[in-house]
């Protein structure tokens, strides 16, 4: 019995932008002691440091070259949830949880997210934190690229009008001025991107479980989710 209980596992949870799959990763964590580590936001965090370093111009193009250049210097790390119960990004010790999250950073994202110098970068500073495994990652290529061998593997769907609704609702409760056309043409427009991409495309592994959430509550989720993590860890 010892054995099973101190047993770790990865849990690897991709999908779409906007899929709540955050959310579903980061309450199963905390539910069963294990890190959580949000990859998105350490693509919003190399964006956010492109950005205000003038890397990416009005039309979404990405100075590359200077970016990549820059890599060794960007440090990416999180800090302990603290009392909102959010664990906070920090990008070279300076807290950005609340900037990583808007409207800017979200339509800059995805041309950063394909640079393969980037990607690079950022799944090996993944791979350490799965290291001592008690894990759950979520983002867009865990389960294919960051962990392939990882024991959990879910993969999370809803429409991209479901998505857009959950997307607004949050930017609008944050006092973001956006309509639900730009949210969802941001939300078509970063699956367009991150499915097509050369380097890592988001694509469910052949061995994960796919949810779709659409009609799902919070509470359903999570005990879906906490019922395959039990099964896999008896596995
Ligand atoms: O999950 P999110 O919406 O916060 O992710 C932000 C962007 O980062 C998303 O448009 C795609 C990219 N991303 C990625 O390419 N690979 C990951 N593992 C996680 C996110």
């Amino acid at each position: 019995m010892k054995e099973i209980t101190d047993k770790k596992i990865i849990v690897a949870i991709d999908g779409y932008s906007s899929s709540g799959k955050s959310t579903m990763a980061r309450e199963l964590a905390s539910r069963i002691g294990y890190v959580y580590v949000d990859s998105g936001a350490m693509y919003r965090a190399v964006t956010l440091y492109a950005l205000r370093h003038g890397m990416i111009d009005n039309k979404r193009n990405v100075d590359v070259h200077s970016l990549v250049a820059a890599l060794p210097g960007i440090k990416i790390s999180f800090a302990r949830a603290g009392e909102d119960g959010v664990q906070h990004t920090l990008l070279n010790g300076e807290d950005v949880e609340h900037e990583i999250r808007d409207m800017k950073v979200s339509e800059n994202v995805s041309p950063v997210a394909v640079i393969p110098e980037v990607r690079e970068r950022l799944v090996s500073l993944q791979q350490e934190f799965g290291e001592d495994k008690g894990i759950v990652m979520d983002g867009r290529d865990i389960g294919t690229t960051v962990f392939p061998h990882a024991e959990l593997k879910i993969f999370v769907n809803a429409s991209a009008e479901e998505r857009a609704r959950r997307r607004l609702k949050e930017l609008l409760a944050k006092g973001e001025d956006v309509t639900y056309e730009e949210v969802y043409a941001n939300v078509v427009d970063r699956d367009r991107i991150d499915t097509t991409r050369a380097v890592s495309p988001l694509r469910k592994a052949t061995d994960a479980i796919e949810l779709d959430n659409g009609a799902m509550t919070r509470e359903e989720q999570i005990d879906w989710l906490l019922d395959k993590f039990n099964k896999a860890i008896e596995d």
